[in-house]
């Protein structure tokens, strides 16, 4: 099944940042955009994610062009199918690390997946606030709210910035599982070049076009 497709998207902010993107993910599939610092990437990440509005051209999700749907639909469709993974985390800071992810089961109705805090190596740390922990903590954290959620398609955003190169290989890996396991699809960001081969199709943000590379 088709999660998302993008055609001929542009988008201008001071400058043209890209036009004529167009891109598909698929059930099971996982993409990684790479692209040097400015090219958009992040933009065009928003735009397909619902947090911004692109100038020109469509996005669907899930078969369904999103300026047609209703309020009511997007923020359901954000709530249970959609999972953020973005650089400035959005954790509750007066809250626990563990209260932030009751909200993600509260809200999806979803069991908080003890295996899962184990395999992030945040199991020690959950009863703390949010502000206690460090930052490759907080975005282990963060990613475990949006995993508790089990959405259908991950947006990530450098997820693994924070963190030394074992744990983000061990965080990415969970991601591929994760897509494996449930079927859902990722779209991930990053400047990492091996990171990136490690998903199935590779596309560049390059003088203004995104161009498949693998
Ligand atoms: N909300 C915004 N308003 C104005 N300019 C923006 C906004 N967001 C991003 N930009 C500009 O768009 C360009 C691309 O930004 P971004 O999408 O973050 O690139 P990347 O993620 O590839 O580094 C940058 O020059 C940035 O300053
Ligand atoms: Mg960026």
């Amino acid at each position: 099944m088709n999660l998302l497709s993008a055609n001929n998207l542009s988008h201008t902010f001071e400058y043209k940042l890209f036009s004529d993107v167009n891109l598909e993910l698929n059930t099971g599939e996982t993409i990684a955009i790479i692209g040097m610092s400015g090219s958009g990437k992040s933009t065009l990440l928003h735009i397909l994610s619902t947090l911004l509005i692109q100038d020109e051209g469509s996005v669907s999700l899930f078969e369904e062009d999103i300026s047609s749907m209703s309020k009511k639909k997007l923020s359901e469709m954000k709530r249970h199918d959609l999972g953020l993974i973005f650089q400035s985390h959005y954790l509750f800071n007066g809250f626990s690390a563990y209260e932030n992810l009751e909200v993600a089961e509260i809200l999806s109705q979803n069991e908080i997946d003890e295996i899962l805090l184990d395999r992030l190596n945040i199991k020690e740390v959950i009863k703390n606030k949010v502000t206690k922990l460090s930052g490759g903590q907080q975005q282990r954290v963060s990613i475990a709210r949006v995993l508790t959620k089990q959405p259908r398609i991950i947006f990530a955003d450098e997820p693994t910035g924070n963190l030394d190169t074992t744990t983000a290989g061990e965080v990415m890996e969970l991601f591929f599982e994760y897509c494996r396991d449930k079927n859902a699809g990722m779209i991930l960001v990053t400047h990492d070049e091996n990171l990136a081969h490690r998903c199935q199709k590779v596309y560049k943000l390059e003088d203004r076009k995104l161009q498949q590379v693998k």
